[in-house]
């Protein structure tokens, strides 16, 4: 991982959007947080704490559609936009911001407020 920064924050480099399949994820460390970046259908790039806000489920192994992520666990779905879950479940988790620059993937190195 290369970390370097612009006037905004930090970013790190981790790799491209080649390294993430369709409708997956992949996980980066980040200090001591999991990070989940995630790659959509139409190759939109997200990133969220790997875990989900009900119980901490594995996000990253989730299922990716309609810009959400299903958790494995016990079905919560979740924006990947704002970490938010939706319909009548309650809960967010962390997202960090992501930039793509032609195929590289440079992923903020805090989470958003
Ligand atoms: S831990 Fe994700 S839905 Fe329960």
């Amino acid at each position: 991982m290369t970390a370097h920064t612009d006037t905004r924050a930090a970013y790190a480099i981790v790799g491209t959007i080649d390294d993430i399949p369709a409708q997956g994820a992949r996980c980066v460390t980040m200090g001591e947080t999991r990070v989940a970046v995630f790659r959509t259908a139409d190759d939109r790039i997200f990133a969220l704490e790997d875990r989900c806000p009900h119980r901490g489920g594995p996000l990253s192994q989730g299922i990716v559609h309609d810009g959400c992520v299903t958790c494995p666990l016990h079905n919560w779905v979740i924006s990947l936009q704002s970490g938010r879950a939706t319909g009548a479940d309650d809960g967010a988790t962390c997202t960090f911001d992501v930039r793509l620059e032609g195929r590289t993937i440079h992923l903020a190195m805090r989470a958003n407020d």
